[in-house]
């Protein structure tokens, strides 16, 4: 079996497309999702989570419950603006119910569970605010043993969203952000808005996806708030499936172009707050100058026809 992965996720439009891509890819054995507060509220992330893998059909993989607030700073917002009230454009209620119970075991001990359970190193792929992955390595530093990789989507080198510093998901917690970006030692790759806004998609692209069969209709029909969203921002109908990209990269390793760069997060109050600092400046050891943060992987490029391909197919050929 290829790659073993645990997805934590605050659906959002762009999750269910990264949840789809692994529910749908053979080569990965998704052990598990955990959901946090995020785009929406935790009630509706988790009711969210639950119907989209009835939809993708797997009833197998168990979903617990996380943190429904930042860790320190409770000054998050909620992005309803961009995915929708419900988090899927107002069709979360058109997806099936799920029929596998909630897990009531909750995030932390359900990846502390699935990770000692594990024979292999296994990936985690947070594509929301970091706080359940910051609970967990705080709560359980040996775990960190049993976890391969993390490959994160957040962060903007160049860009933000959440403000003109800042991405959703680092924004949305910073403290828990620099907990597992810049204080953790496991192999982290970040995947920043500046790949994620490469690898957008347009409308035709949607097209295929629903006209693939009811399955890849019913992940499209979840776009429309989405779309309408980043229209503008794109500058042409589209959309941009940040966390696909993150989750491409974790089943498929070196699918993005990453170069090793120190990372550190604002956790300050200024106008910066929730920044993801990435010095490029390739300061030799014994510059006296200050590196600050941690040296992880930064994902900057990508082919990008390939990689819409490989999202694409991945979807529509497990469906
Ligand atoms: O900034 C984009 C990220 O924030 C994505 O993960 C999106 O789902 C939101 O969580
Ligand atoms: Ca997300």
């Amino acid at each position: 079996m290829g790659t073993k992965l645990i997805i934590d996720t605050d659906p959002g439009v762009d999750d269910a497309f990264a949840l789809a891509l692994a529910t749908r890819s053979e080569d990965v054995d998704l052990l598990g999702v955990t959901t946090v507060f995020g785009n929406v509220p935790l009630s509706h992330t988790t009711a969210n989570a639950r119907r989209l893998l009835q939809l993708f059909g797997r009833e197998d993989v168990p979903v617990a419950a996380g943190a429904e607030r930042p860790l320190v700073y409770d000054n998050a917002k909620p992005a309803g603006f961009v995915h929708g009230q419900d988090g899927l454009s107002g069709h979360a209620g058109t997806l099936p119910e799920a029929k596998r119970a909630l897990d009531e075991r909750g995030a932390v001990r359900l990846l502390v569970d699935l990770l000692e359970a594990a024979d292999e190193p296994v990936t985690i792929a947070p594509i929301g605010p970091l706080t359940n992955i910051a609970l967990l390595l705080a709560a359980h530093p040996q775990i960190r043993e049993k976890i391969g990789r993390i490959v994160i989507m957040g962060g903007g080198v160049t860009k933000g969203n959440s403000t003109t510093a800042a991405e959703f998901n680092i924004w949305s917690d910073p403290e828990a952000a620099r907990r597992v970006l810049v204080d953790g030692d496991i192999p982290t790759v970040l995947v920043p808005l500046d790949i994620t806004h490469q690898c957008s998609v347009d409308t035709t692209w949607l097209g295929k996806l629903a006209a693939s069969g009811p399955l890849g209709a019913a992940l499209e029909a979840l776009t429309p708030t989405y779309v309408e969203h980043y229209t503008p921002i794109l500058g042409f109908p589209g959309m941009v499936m940040h966390d696909a990209v993150a989750v491409a990269e974790a089943i498929r390793p070196g699918i993005l172009d990453t170069e090793s760069y120190p990372v550190d997060v604002e956790c300050g109050f200024g106008p910066a707050r929730g920044a993801t600092l990435v010095d490029r400046r390739r300061l030799r050891s014994t510059d006296p100058q200050t590196v600050p943060g941690r040296t992880i992987d930064v994902a900057l490029t990508t082919d990008v026809d390939a990689f819409r391909g490989f999202v694409l197919d991945r979807i529509v050929g497990g469906l």
